[in-house]
């Protein structure tokens, strides 16, 4: 067996005797998943962590601890994890049964899915909604209040990777975030700093009175903080499934709620949402297959692109990097150039030709082959910045989201990033129910050019019609190796969750680093927009920023730059939480 890892692991009391977290290091053993029955977990926080190892070590797969974890994060991690808003699932199941009812939307030659739960406009939604009469953005609309969100789609998604992959019951699954909706979580530093920061935000930002405070206002880290509502809330769908929250006494208790305001949504909105079984976008890069989110997510093109181009470039580039080095200029600000250079191409194509399947025609095809990616790649400038108001779209011929990683000791993975947008989302509770709504119709382009929260723009494709999905960064991906998972990988972070999730599988490929030294890294981004703005975290050398700023960029030091939950299976198997975040990751044996 080869020798130990050391990982990070928080550990909790039994659920039933919640309130316990500390954390120490375990030595994992280390070999493939396969063959020492092992699998691993990679969670945005502890009371996850434990929850979908417990699902494993019970004898449920990969999905059933993705369902389970899915509904405890909705409890623990209030600020992302969520009832009210919605995501994307991608999975890989080699020997998980795929029995049940659906439609067959699988890759021809491999056994990997991706599952569309994001929120949808609501019916009486129209282009210009976010426009006053003169046709200027209505500051806030989008993001703060009744009217900025999208019909949810977690229950749904949750539901529906339950019902074609599940082995364990669904009541069964839920219990574990009932329990602690009931009797309550500690609550960490972090949520306590994020909900004071959003209560601040909020204020005043919107037309109608907002009730956050009324049930997040008080958080105090280290107090046990319990939901009652929200308890009731997941026992009802414990015990009615979906028709609960799409049709019954959840799904009423919104409607009412939405409707004593202003908000938009609808009984038959509710009644209305389905999940969707896509295709996902599957990429050939470095004898690997990267998988990952299609439209509506902007994030599995824009990562293949990245990865690609930098792959064709990368003989050119280091080139450029012995000479720069002789001229004094610092690795890592060359790298961050580079990237900046691939990344103003790839946020040009996402602007233009990504939006929702079901409305526009998404070119993915053509956006990831090598022929359209060497034409791309031919006008990146190694030792100047390209043009940004110049900078368009190729032709074809022709921060608050979570994220979690879980791979089971059979192979199959799932790597699962769902929302509320903003941490906390549009700041409105649903009062009876006890869950947050999301502000997701942000992420609709509300204006052509007028860019949303994550100052990414957008046009056509995205803009805003009744029952369209918004444009999304999110990109849970599996790259495998040889048919096998060698990683599962995703994180939140708006429009910088394609860059670094970019980062960390080439800092794992290209550049040899360990799965915690790999999420943990510093990272940089590039969007097109702000003009050659160059974003990082943590702090850059001063020498590196120097360099990039003689060459012409500014720099902003982003506070939040992701939460990257990393599952690797190379000669051993390990897992790692980002620094960044309070997340916990394990590796661990199935008996
Ligand atoms: N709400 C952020 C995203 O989906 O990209």
């Amino acid at each position: 067996m080869i020798k130990v890892n050391a990982i990070r692991l928080g550990v909790l009391g039994l659920v039933g005797s919640i309130g316990l977290l500390f954390s120490l290091s375990v030595l994992a053993n280390s070999a493939s998943p396969n063959s020492a029955n092992q699998a691993a977990v990679a969670m945005p926080d502890g009371y996850s962590a434990h929850v979908a190892k417990q699902v494993l070590l019970q004898g449920g797969n990969a999905v059933d601890a993705a369902v389970a974890a899915g509904f405890v994060l909705a409890v623990t991690y209030p600020e992302a994890g969520n009832l009210g808003g919605g995501g994307f699932m991608t999975l890989f199941t080699p020997t998980l049964s795929n029995a049940k009812n659906h439609t067959p939307q699988t890759s021809e030659t491999l056994p990997v899915h991706f599952l569309d739960y994001r929120e949808k406009a609501p019916k009486a939604a129209f282009r210009d909604l976010y426009l006053d009469q003169s046709k200027n953005v209505i500051p806030y609309r989008s993001l703060v209040g009744y009217q900025a969100s999208g019909v949810p789609g977690t229950v749904m998604g949750l539901w529906q990777a339950h019902q074609r992959f599940g082995s364990l019951p669904w009541k069964q699954l839920l219990q574990p975030a009932i329990e602690l909706a009931e009797q309550g979580f500690t609550v960490s530093k972090e949520l306590e700093g994020t909900a004071q920061w959003y209560q601040n935000w909020i204020a005043n930002k919107s037309s109608t009175p907002l009730n956050f405070s009324d049930y997040f206002g008080d958080l105090k880290t280290g107090e046990t903080f319990k939901q009652p509502l929200l308890a009731k809330t997941l026992t009802r769908i414990a015990n009615q499934g979906v028709d609960d929250f799409y049709q019954g006494t959840t799904a009423k208790q919104l409607v009412e709620h939405m409707q004593k305001h202003d908000g938009l949504i609808t009984l038959a909105d509710m009644h209305a949402y389905e999940a969707k079984w896509r295709v996902p976008v599957v990429g050939q890069w470095q004898n690997r297959t990267v998988v990952s989110a299609p439209p509506p997510s902007s994030g599995g093109v824009a990562i293949v692109q990245l990865l690609k181009m930098k792959q064709q470039l990368q003989s050119q580039f280091d080139q450029a990097l012995i000479k720069a080095q002789k001229e004094g200029v610092p690795e890592q600000a060359m790298k961050a150039h580079f990237y900046a250079e691939l990344e103003k191409r790839v946020y040009a194509d996402r602007a233009h030709f990504l939006g929702d399947p079901d409305f526009v025609t998404v070119p993915v095809n053509e956006l990831i082959s090598d022929d359209y990616l060497t034409k791309r790649s031919q006008s990146v400038l190694m030792d100047e910045i390209s043009d940004s108001e110049t900078m368009r779209h190729g032709k074809i011929e022709t921060p608050e989201t979570t994220h979690f990683s879980i791979m089971d000791a059979n192979g199959n993975a799932v790597s699962n990033t769902y929302t509320l947008n903003m941490p906390f989302g549009s700041g409105v509770v649903i009062p009876e129910a006890g869950f947050l709504m999301n502000n997701e119709m942000d992420d609709f382009s509300t204006k052509p050019g007028v860019a949303n929260v994550f100052g990414v723009v957008g046009g056509k494709a995205n803009e805003v019609a009744p029952e369209k999905r918004m444009l999304s960064s999110m990109s849970p991906t599996i790259v495998l190796k040889d048919n096998v998972v060698e990683m599962v990988v995703g994180t939140p972070g708006g429009s910088t969750i394609i860059t670094s999730v970019f980062q960390t599988i080439v800092n794992v490929v290209d550049e040899g680093m360990s799965a915690q030294q790999a999420v943990d890294a510093p990272r940089v981004h590039h969007q097109l927009l702000p003009k050659d703005q160059i974003a990082y975290n943590p702090e850059l050398p001063a020498e590196t920023k120097t360099a990039l700023e003689l060459m012409g960029y500014n720099l902003k030091k982003n506070n939040y730059m992701g939460d990257v939950q990393l599952i690797l299976n190379q000669a051993e198997l390990s897992a790692a939480s980002d620094v960044r975040g309070r997340g916990v990751s394990e590796v661990f044996s199935v008996p």
